[in-house]
């Protein structure tokens, strides 16, 4: 299959479910917890789905989740592929391109992250108000095809500002401390040295991950709304002298998971089918 049938199978495949869904949320990593607040759900692991890659890290179940929450249908993929799994660019931007077909207008992002700014602790959650891309990759490298967008996109605006004030106005209404911030993002799978957190502060990050933007840019470009949440799990490198482990990641994203999900709980539920 060429890279659009891939497109055109999982879009066949996943209509009858997916019809209508308010928004698409991808979860990361000690994340999953959420799935618990979906209602009436149809579970499809990513293996099912034509054309869909798969993915291979612990706690990223990949599955797609499509059901309720606080009354909106909602599309949830439950585990994101990752360019340190050794997916080509254009892989990650497939599911979002899915989601273009399938009408899809909004999508909600969501990681684990380390803190860069000090004020940041483990447990508490960073607004992405925009990116810096240290990865090296981009998700559109390779030929554009305009029925996913144009070939230079602007992404200026890639958070939306209104999707910004609502997650704001939600948070403060559930009392949830709710800071912006900008993510760094790195290619990982190693965690970043102490000097490279001390470049990332310099450089006005936030916050450092290993997700996120390839999504957020493939949904620019296909003209897809993005608002995008850190859950931060540890403070980046060099900043506390400990060790960072993955299962501390998982942990960390578990235990801040009742105000996560209760904030976007709150923000699914203000969303409508127009936006
Ligand atoms: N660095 C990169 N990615 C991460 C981190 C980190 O410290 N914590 C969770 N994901």
């Amino acid at each position: 299959m060429t890279y659009q049938e891939r497109i055109l199978a999982a879009v066949e495949y996943l209509r009858p479910f997916a019809q209508g869904c308010v928004c698409a949320l991808t979860l990361g990593s000690g994340l999953s917890g959420f799935t618990e607040r979906a209602s009436g759900t149809t579970v499809i692991p990513y293996g099912d789905i034509p054309g869909f890659p798969v993915s291979t890290v612990p706690g990223h179940a990949g599955k797609m989740i499509i059901g309720t929450v606080a009354g909106k249908k909602i599309l949830i993929m439950n585990g994101r592929f990752h360019f340190y799994e050794g997916h080509a660019p254009a892989e990650i931007a497939l599911p979002v391109r899915v989601m273009k077909r399938l009408g899809i207008r909004t999508l909600i992002l969501t990681n684990a992250a380390g803190g860069v700014n000090t004020a940041l602790s483990p447990g508490s959650m960073m607004l992405i108000s925009d990116h810096i891309n240290l990865s090296g990759m981009n998700p559109l490298i390779g030929p554009n095809d305009e029925k996913d967008g144009p070939r230079f996109p602007d992404i200026s605006h890639l958070y939306d500002p209104r999707l910004l004030s609502l997650a704001e106005e939600t948070a403060s209404s559930l009392g949830i401390p709710l800071k912006r911030g900008v993510y760094c993002m790195m290619s990982g799978p190693s965690y970043e040295t102490p000097a490279e957190i001390r470049m990332i502060r310099l450089l006005g990050g936030d916050a450092v991950g290993m997700s996120t933007v390839p999504e957020a840019i493939a949904a620019c470009h296909a003209g897809i709304r993005c608002l995008a949440i850190s859950c931060i799990t540890n403070m980046a490198a060099g900043i506390l002298d400990q060790p960072i482990t993955h299962e501390e990641v998982l942990e960390a994203g578990r235990s801040g998971a009742a105000r996560f999900q209760s904030l976007l709980e709150g923000i699914i539920g203000k969303l409508s089918i127009a936006d």
